[in-house]
């Protein structure tokens, strides 16, 4: 690492995700049984080998520590030092052949984010940011983009497994966004990469209508410390207990895209929470 980072934990999360990372690397385009969770909703045995890697690491270190992580272990989100995993991000991208899916890891002490760690096995690209020390992606200092209209920017959106009123929602602001004269739409099913990637400056903008704390946790200090701001679509901070909304921009369009993303929110019953 060329990055002149320090954390006490900085190490074993290091070490974690280059465990995550290899075995996603050993199993990636080889035939992985596939279980599904719900509509278009998959794991795989490289989501639960991954996460049985970067726990096992986590666990010797740190045996008191809580542990969130997708597929197996739901501690309680207000302990005092909380791991937050999501051992394979962009699961669909996998099984397809996809070179675009990473492991993301967050630590956070009395609900801050201190660490967060996000890595693409096959492209090697590494994403890594402590609190007040910046956002490093491959040793090198990233900045959102500097843009101050929405039509100067790429944006980049989620779909969430749903097929019903959130995705008819997801469109809609899609042409809505079109209608500000963007740059561009980009989807490309790894929400721990979109957000590192608003982070170095690609897109002005990132939203999805459902994410969980794994997609977000350590993509979100990676977008903040590149100054980027990252809030659900009532404007509040991002929840480690519960699913949210997500916008995350580079912190002088959040006010004009939460104009386009918010309404169409509004209009799905159920989920006007956050
Ligand atoms: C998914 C990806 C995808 C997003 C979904 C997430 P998974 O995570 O981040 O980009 O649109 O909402 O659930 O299931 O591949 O870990
Ligand atoms: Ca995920
Ligand atoms: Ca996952």
């Amino acid at each position: 690492m060329n990055q002149p980072l320090s954390h006490p934990m900085l190490s074993i999360a290091m070490d974690a995700v280059a465990k995550g990372t290899q075995v996603l690397r050993d199993r990636y385009q080889k035939t992985v049984r596939v279980e599904t969770k719900g509509l278009a909703n998959f794991v795989t045995e490289a989501d639960l080998d991954s996460e049985k890697a970067i726990v096992e690491i986590i666990r010797e270190a740190y045996p008191d520590h809580a542990i969130i992580s997708e597929e197996s272990h739901s501690d309680r989100a207000d302990a005092a030092d909380l791991w937050i995993i999501d051992p394979l991000d962009g699961t669909s991208n996998f099984m397809h052949g996809i070179p675009h899916f990473a492991v993301s890891l967050g630590y956070y002490h009395d609900g801050k984010p201190e660490l967060g760690i996000v890595c693409n096995p096959v492209s090697n690209d590494l994403y890594v940011s402590v609190f007040e020390q910046g956002a490093w992606h491959n040793g090198v200092r990233q900045q959102v983009d500097p843009s101050e209209n929405l039509s100067e920017v790429m944006i980049a959106c989620g779909f969430y497994y749903d097929r019903g009123q959130m995705m008819q929602s997801t469109l809609e602001t899609l042409g809505d966004f079109f209608r500000c004269n963007i740059h561009g739409m980009r989807r490309f099913g790894a929400a721990a990469l979109d957000l590192c990637n608003v982070g170095c400056g690609h897109y002005g903008v990132f939203f999805e209508y459902k994410l969980h704390p794994w997609d977000y946790a350590a993509g979100q200090l990676f977008l903040s410390e590149a100054g980027g701001r990252a809030t659900d679509c009532n404007g509040n901070s991002l929840p480690l207990h519960c699913a949210s909304s997500i916008c995350a921009t580079n912190t002088k369009l959040h006010d004009q895209a939460m104009q386009v993303i918010t309404p169409n929110w509004r209009k799905l019953s159920g989920y006007v929470s956050g």
